[in-house]
């Protein structure tokens, strides 16, 4: 059990822990669209209350290096579990290094089913997945040593489909990877080895839907790879640029799908990589949230989202597994982080009731990963999941953040819960569409929602921790990779940024309880993982061993 603080009894109301996704502490001005936000309530915050930064990217929340951003999944497990994983991409990079991942099971199984095949004939393994070195739901580096051991252990015929990124690197940057890759495959295409991209599209177009929000996004995805079906192309590099110039201003994740068909002399072309009977299939990517609804088409048997017209048998493994739980799915090439004794789990063993909330976009975030990629809820908790709406997040930059304050407002009022939590996605979802206008008001919505749940908050005898799981918002220009400034386009206009930051984020101690004894101290190295130490000591209880130590200061 946790133990009791001998110093303080904790706070006699809740203690509720607000996250503003994609928020993060502006290193420029120009390009920040916080700082271009009338937002009062926040500036009130940040000058009247305890606040102090914690890393959100790189080491500080398991990545493999410090340039690497952090992201919603490894941000909402270190909030959650007060404690620091190894996470995907280390993971996976690892088990290349190692060469650990060739020796496994699931990949031997499944480089034999595709030289096996299927009545006579050798299978094809296909890999599907984001297309680029964002990390942080793949790395395209992982794709291609897959392709190197493919030929070595004797396959005959690889064929991928490529999501293209432009929302973790740079918003058209989706030839910068499919150009290089293209002459990587046409270089290792010899000794009766053939490996080309097949199919593929924007990620928010095709196949990478999250928390069943857009199962129509999945349905065309599996069109798409699966069936062969869409405008068809000589290569990838190809199909990228006809479909640029066919719509103009659409960034690579919002472009549409292409097939690469081999064209016979009238001009009709045959798809080169339908997924067959006896094929196998790997899905690359490592981040569970947008790989599940993709697996399960391709897993189950009873599957009814949508009319898959045909259903191959094939061999299918995950780069991770990407839901414990529910066992999604059931082959994988590398082990996902074994993450235990969150806090969820523990402030449930202690007995206190507690509440999550978010809309769609972000409801597996605040609960999924917040409690350790456990899909079930712990014993006391009740979650409340807003839907969003299906729109692009420029159009409608508010989002759901009034509804989520209502959801919060009136667990607050029903005086049941001791500990809550919800995510505002609005800073990270319009962040990522590079619109600034609609990046600014996106902020604004929030300041609102605070302007509107803190003395809700105050009247419940609470107190709150305002942070964030990452930047975004903070950064709307690319910067210069040498000069760290804001980059420019040839014409003069900056280049829009859709990406995380590799930003600290803020963490406000809201209390107008404690008639000013409690604190924050901005520790060395602190980071995400130092939250859940933190909420236990406002609950008036010692942290868990395993986690990081708290940055509460009681006077
Ligand atoms: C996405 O999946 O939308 C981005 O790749 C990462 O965003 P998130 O980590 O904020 O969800
Ligand atoms: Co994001």
């Amino acid at each position: 059990m946790l133990q009791k603080l001998p110093a303080f009894a904790g706070v006699k109301g809740p203690v509720v822990v607000i996250v503003m996704d994609g928020y993060g502490i502006p290193r420029h001005d120009v390009g920040s669209a916080i700082d271009a936000a009338r937002k009062p309530t926040l500036d009130r915050l940040f000058a009247e209350y305890p606040n102090i930064t914690l890393r959100a990217h790189g080491t500080a929340v398991g990545m493999p290096s410090d340039e690497d951003m952090g992201n919603s999944e490894v941000g909402h497990n270190a909030i959650g579990a007060g404690q620091v994983y190894s996470q995907g991409a280390a993971l996976v990079a690892n088990a290349i290094a190692s060469g650990a991942i060739w020796e496994g099971k699931a990949w031997q199984e499944v480089v034999a089913a595709a030289r096996a095949g299927t009545a006579g004939k050798a299978g094809v393994l296909h890999f599907i997945g984001l297309f680029s070195d964002g990390n942080v739901h793949s790395h395209i580096d992982h794709l291609r040593a897959m392709v190197v051991q493919a030929k070595a252990d004797g396959v005959r015929t690889v064929r991928i489909h490529a999501l293209l990124d432009g929302r973790d690197v740079p918003e058209t940057s989706a030839l910068d990877y499919v150009e290089p890759f293209e002459a990587f495959l046409a270089g290792i295409s010899s000794d009766g080895f053939d490996a080309r991209i097949a199919s593929g599209g924007g990620r928010q177009y095709i196949t990478m839907d999250r928390y069943d929000a857009n199962w129509p996004m999945v349905e065309r995805g599996w069109r798409t790879h699966v069936l062969g079906e869409g405008p068809k192309f000589a290569s990838a590099a190809e199909a990228v640029k006809a479909l640029r110039d066919k719509h103009p201003g659409t960034i690579d994740q919002d472009l549409p799908e292409f097939v690469i068909a081999e064209f016979d002399g009238d001009g009709c072309g045959q798809p080169i990589g339908t997924i067959e009977d006896g094929d196998a299939v790997v899905l690359f990517n490592f981040r569970g949230d947008r790989a599940i609804e993709i697996t399960r088409a391709f897993v189950e048997n009873d599957f009814d989202a949508f009319d898959r017209v045909r259903v191959p048998k094939v061999t299918y493994a995950g780069m991770l597994q990407y839901d414990g739980d529910l066992q999604l799915p059931k082959r994988f090439l590398v082990a996902p982080p074994a993450i235990t004794d969150t806090s969820s789990e523990w402030f449930s063993k202690m007995g206190l009731a507690q509440f999550a909330c978010s809309e769609t976009q972000k409801f597996g975030h605040v609960t999924y990963f917040w409690n350790g990629n456990r899909s079930g809820r712990f014993d006391g908790e009740t979650w409340e999941e807003v839907p969003s709406d299906v729109v692009p997040f420029e159009q409608r930059p508010w989002m759901k953040a009034a509804e989520i304050t209502d959801a919060m407002i009136a667990a607050l009022q029903s005086g049941k819960y001791a500990v809550m939590r919800c995510n505002y996605a609005n800073g990270d979802m319009v962040g990522h569409t590079g619109n600034f206008r609609a990046a600014t008001m996106s902020i604004e919505a929030v300041d609102l929602a605070l302007a509107r749940l803190l003395p809700a908050i105050d009247a419940a005898g609470g107190v709150a921790l305002i942070t964030a799981d990452h930047g975004n918002a903070d950064e709307m220009f690319e910067l210069d990779k040498k000069t760290k400034e804001p980059a420019r386009n040839a014409d003069g206009s900056y280049k829009a940024k859709t990406a995380h930051t590799l930003n600290p984020v803020p963490l406000i101690l809201y209390d107008n309880v404690s008639g000013g004894r409690l604190g924050l101290k901005q520790a060395d190295g602190a980071g995400l993982s130092n939250i859940a130490a933190t909420v236990a000591n406002l609950l008036g209880l010692d942290k868990h061993p395993k986690w990081d130590d708290s940055l509460l200061v009681v006077k």
